[in-house]
């Protein structure tokens, strides 16, 4: 299924899933990082696969925002709840936007949209290319070898008045790429509706990861679960990246 399928009939239930997220701990790592590792001036900010808006919600008092996403639903979502930032669609591969920023972010494994190794560096490249000189790009790994579990089910549920939701899916690895099939029964205001959301992600090995990124030519840093603790590989938290122009 191509990317921008994804989401397509769920991004209204996207924030109720995902709401259990700490989006005021990761927007302050955010805010930390750039300070640490960029420019003091540093306040254009690019957030690629911004989805509804979540950080771009809580960085918007600090930073001048450009939300990208390949999908217009979760865009419609993210320019309802902020009509004075500027949301774009866009594919992250292929991104040409003619302008830099201080900092650029991807956030909540949304790296893992690209499946093949080719594909992570095109994509790397491109985000080095529209920052200025020591602008910060920052990004969580949340899939990754180092982390991998085959065959682990995860169940996501969401009861809120009228809505009961629950969104199943299984970690299955084919030629190193995940096939996620998101299964999603949904009883929203007595209709009951079932549909499968086909994700494909890519998998990726931490060290192969940092060396792509230095190749490039970022400085590269990498944080435990968006805290100010250098991650060690396989200590089983969330791998934050940040790298340096
Ligand atoms: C897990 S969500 C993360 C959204 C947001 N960053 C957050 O933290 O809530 C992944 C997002 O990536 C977007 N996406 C997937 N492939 C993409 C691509 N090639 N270019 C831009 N956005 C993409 C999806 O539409 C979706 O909004």
């Amino acid at each position: 299924m191509a990317n921008e399928q994804l989401y397509k009939k769920f991004a209204g239930y996207y924030d109720k899933i995902y709401g259990k997220l700490d989006h005021q701990k990761e927007s302050e790592f955010i805010k930390w990082a750039v300070n640490k590792h960029g420019n003091s001036k540093s306040n254009l900010l690019l957030d690629i696969a911004c989805g509804t808006g979540r950080h771009a919600n809580l960085l918007k008092n600090n930073f001048e925002i450009l939300g990208v996403d390949i999908n217009k639903e979760m865009l419609d979502i993210a320019r309802d709840k902020m009509p004075d930032v500027e949301f774009i669609t866009g594919d992250m591969k292929k991104l040409n936007l003619r302008r830099k920023f201080d900092a650029v972010i991807c956030m909540y494994s949304a790296i893992n949209y690209n499946v093949t190794f080719e594909e992570l560096e095109l994509t790397l490249k491109n985000f080095h290319d529209h920052l200025n000189d020591a602008g910060v790009l920052i990004f969580d790994m949340g899939i990754n070898k180092e982390n991998w579990t085959e065959g682990n089910v995860s169940v996501d549920t969401v009861v809120d008045g009228n809505l009961k939701l629950a969104r199943i899916s299984k970690a299955h690895l084919e030629n190193g790429v995940l096939n996620s099939n998101f299964v999603f029964l949904i009883k929203d205001n007595g209709k009951i509706d079932f549909d499968v959301d086909e994700h494909k992600l890519g998998v990726f090995e931490i060290k192969k990861v940092i060396e792509l990124m230095e190749s490039i030519g970022f400085d590269t840093f990498i944080y435990s679960d968006f805290k100010d603790e250098v991650y060690e590989i396989g200590n089983g938290e969330r791998p934050v990246f940040v790298g340096v122009k």
